[in-house]
């Protein structure tokens, strides 16, 4: 409800504010009701001035968290700006109290007291962390996905957060980019499914709801095409590329109505993304008609300067409203500019309007207009955090998120009759790591580390033989302050040998600390550290009954371990139950069913790898000559592809069947193919549909997602899977810029990757 305190002193206030008074009572009723936004928008907007339009688009920096180099506004200043409303909304507030403060500057101070919005990278979990994003989109599991957003929004919007900065629906094929880890991996089909559940967990059904909040797709765009993976740098891509492969995830986001979108660091074919007129105004405004609101990523207006593209502060301020960039993020650029701009004739005052109407329109499906205060409920902060059932649904997702790349001779499950393992590597007692980047006000090792997972649940009947060997990285944990990555210290070695000498098995946890992957977290090198590595051939030596469980931000390169090992369980960075949901896994309490949502490479040097590439015109050697598309010192194809991942039991495909060999426009025909549980054990398994345009205008990936389903089978069932092929599937943007089918060949796979697949074959005729 409208709080007591604030209706009185507005209804001593005049015209203005009753006026806003009644428009905001009656704004709960109509909340779906786009057209009466749309009125009380435009109402809103007649009574502002020049500068309180301005102030809507001002993004300040709170001081209870700092994600980026802070700008220059001091807390005074920030405060007085927000009593004259000056400010639209805020971004690291983490309580309800400070979240009500702030409110209140706005509320009762300012003459029109437009509520702010709160802004927070919620980006895998507020306070129960869930896996980092691309570990959860290794489950492949839709309904797990929107139900982790949908916990995260419970418990952020508890702390007075209404705006989360995600989903990051940058795809990425270049995992030395540390931000890979924030995204869906490598592909637009999954990276589009995955972002409206994420967007869907997020905002509901019901944006007004106290329980769901603004998402924000990020970063418009092709913010994961960094050359050289490395973050902030130059992007140049080509047009097909940016449509085919960057763009489809925010159209979906923009079709599934995400809130807010926020704009990328980088430059696009040298044009900032920030202001970038063609990716704003026209594709994503114009062409796609999304009427939510474009934030700036954090100070990127006022970065322009530093690109050369923006002669200062105000120029550059210029620039990005006029490409379409609605608020500026701690760059201070828009408070300084904008109205000197308007009076200069510089800039349309409509386009500053059209700025201000999209956050207002945001502000009132939120319904902040009916009650700025609605998230600012301390008995929600107190119970709705880190509860129970939050870690449980977290576990949950956890176990999902997980991958068996390797499992020979069945090591996995551990057998029952296990007497002694021996658990080796800093990351097994690390209780911080699997917090992962981004995280929230996730405390400091609060997750449950894989040897408390494994004391739990393996029980007395097997002695633990703990090492911790080599050190990974030392010194402070810090998201802002780059990680000391400990290139040479082996001492741990010894105690690690001697564990393994004793123990039956060895479970081996090797692989990068939380804050080796991340914003600005980019890696020349896609191995394990050299003391890894050399305590792991030590161990070898003594020991080759080794699972190895690999936890990481980014795919790595493993290509000798692969080899040599048994057993290799991928667990990324999982999560505040990390240890259970690992050790739940490793023990057989759930049979993995988690996918690579990535190719993971066997070396740095084939970067960016991906499943979906061109055939190029000299795809292999027929006459074993070397002029064919290769590299002379590694193989091109991933060592563990796209789309891979094992079970405790096997699948057999069978008889891929469509139901015709041809269709035409407004027609379509399906495939069906037959899956067996072949072991004996139940078990999931995601079902895949990959298409191939043979001939087209241009040319075509050797494979692209287009479905997926995931079932489960109890051993020796089988199932019937088919999947519908439409004109719809086989589009893509083309040189008549415009996504289109054409007629000719095309190619249909289906399997359990992207490699291993059945094939046909079917025409589309126009
Ligand atoms: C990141 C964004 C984030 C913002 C606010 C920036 O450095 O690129 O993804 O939302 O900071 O924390």
């Amino acid at each position: 409800m409208f709080n007591k305190r604030t209706r009185f002193k507005l209804e001593g206030r005049g015209l203005v504010v009753t006026f806003l008074l009644v428009l905001a009572m009656s704004q709960h009723s109509f909340a779906q009701d786009s057209n009466e936004i749309e009125r009380k928008v435009d109402s809103v907007l007649s009574l502002m001035t020049l500068k309180e339009k301005i102030g809507q688009l001002v993004l300040y920096n709170g001081s209870w968290d700092v994600t980026g180099p802070p700008s220059d506004v001091g807390n005074k200043e920030k405060y007085e700006k927000l009593k004259n409303g000056e400010v639209g909304a805020m971004l690291n507030v983490t309580s309800v109290k400070g979240a009500k403060e702030l409110q209140e500057k706005v509320i009762e101070n300012s003459r029109l007291k437009i509520p702010l919005m709160f802004g927070y990278d919620v980006i895998h979990g507020y306070k129960t962390m869930f896996p980092i994003p691309l570990a959860e989109s290794a489950s492949w599991d839709l309904d797990a996905i929107k139900k982790s957003a949908a916990i995260a929004a419970k418990e952020a919007t508890a702390a007075g957060i209404n705006w989360a900065f995600g989903p990051m629906v940058d795809i990425s094929r270049d995992a030395r980019w540390g931000r890979i880890m924030e995204g869906a991996g490598e592909d637009p089909y999954l990276g589009s499914k995955i972002a409206v559940a994420r967007i869907q967990g997020f905002q509901g059904t019901d944006l007004a709801s106290k329980e769901t909040l603004a998402a924000c797709a990020k970063h418009f765009a092709a913010y994961g095409f960094a050359e050289a993976g490395r973050d902030y740098n130059t992007v140049n891509i080509g047009e097909y590329e940016l449509h085919n492969t960057v763009l489809p995830p925010f159209k979906a986001a923009a079709d599934a109505g995400v809130a807010t979108m926020m704009s990328a660091f980088n430059e696009v074919n040298g044009i900032p993304a920030t202001a970038h007129k063609e990716l704003q105004r026209d594709i994503l405004k114009d062409t796609w008609k999304w009427d939510g609101f474009v934030v700036s990523d954090w100070a990127s207006i006022m970065e322009m300067t530093f690109h050369g593209y923006s002669k200062d502060r105000v120029h550059a301020a210029e620039q990005a409203i006029i490409a379409g960039n609605d608020m500026d993020m701690e760059g201070r650029a828009y408070e300084i500019g904008l109205e000197k701009l308007v009076k200069e004739g510089k800039v349309d005052v409509k386009l500053i309007e059209d700025a201000a109407k999209r956050i207002l329109r945001t502000k009132f499906r939120l319904g902040l207009f009916e009650d700025p205060y609605k998230y600012c409920d301390e008995n929600r902060e107190k119970n709705d955090i880190y509860t129970k059932a939050h870690l449980e649904a977290s576990r949950d997702v956890a176990k999902k998120s997980i991958v068996l790349l390797k499992n020979e001779n069945n090591v996995l499950p551990l057998k029952k009759e296990l007497k002694s393992v021996a658990v080796i590597g800093a990351l097994a007692d690390d209780k911080d790591t699997p917090i992962g980047s981004w995280r929230g006000v996730a405390e400091s090792n609060s997750a449950v580390s894989l040897l408390e997972g494994l004391k739990a649940s393996l029980g007395k009947k097997t002695t633990i033989n703990y090492a911790k060997g080599v050190a990974i990285g030392s010194g402070e944990r810090s998201f802002i302050k780059a990680l000391k990555i400990n290139r040479d210290d082996v001492t741990g070695i010894k105690e690690a040998v001697a564990a393994a000498k004793k123990s039956e098995l060895v479970i081996l946890a090797i692989g990068e600390e939380a804050y080796q992957s991340g914003e600005a977290r980019s890696q020349v090198s896609l191995s394990i550290t050299a003391p890894q590595q050399k305590m792991f051939e030590a161990i070898y030596e003594v020991n080759k009954n080794i699972v190895v469980v690999l936890m990481n931000g980014r795919p790595l390169a493993i290509p000798t371990i692969a080899e040599k090992v048994p057993a290799i369980v991928e667990t990324w960075h999982l999560g505040s139950e990390s240890g259970n949901a690992i050790a739940d896994v490793l023990t057989g309490a759930y049979n993995p069913s988690g996918k690579l949502p990535v190719s993971f490479p066997r070396h740095v040097g084939q970067m960016p790898l991906y499943y979906a590439t061109k055939t190029t015109g000299r795809p292999s050697n027929p006459d074993g000559m070397v002029f064919w598309s290769h590299y002379t010192d590694e193989k091109n194809d991933a060592l563990f592809p796209f789309g891979y991942g094992l079970s405790y039991t096997t699948f057999e495909y069978k008889d891929l069947v469509l139901s015709a060999s041809s269709f035409g426009t407004g027609g379509k025909i399906t495939a069906t193919v037959t899956v067996t549980n072949t072991g004996d054990r139940k078990g999931k398994e995601v079902v895949q549909l990959y298409v191939r345009d043979l001939i087209g205008s241009l040319t075509r990936p050797i494979k692209e997602l287009k479905g997926f389903e995931m079932i489960e089978l109890n051993p020796k069932e089988s199932k019937k899977v088919t999947f519908t092929i439409d004109e719809k599937m086989l589009q893509f943007y083309t040189p008549n810029k415009k996504w289109e089918a054409e007629a000719g060949d095309f190619k249909v796979f289906v399997g359990g990757n992207s490699v291993d697949v059945l094939e046909s074959d079917f025409v589309f005729k126009k």
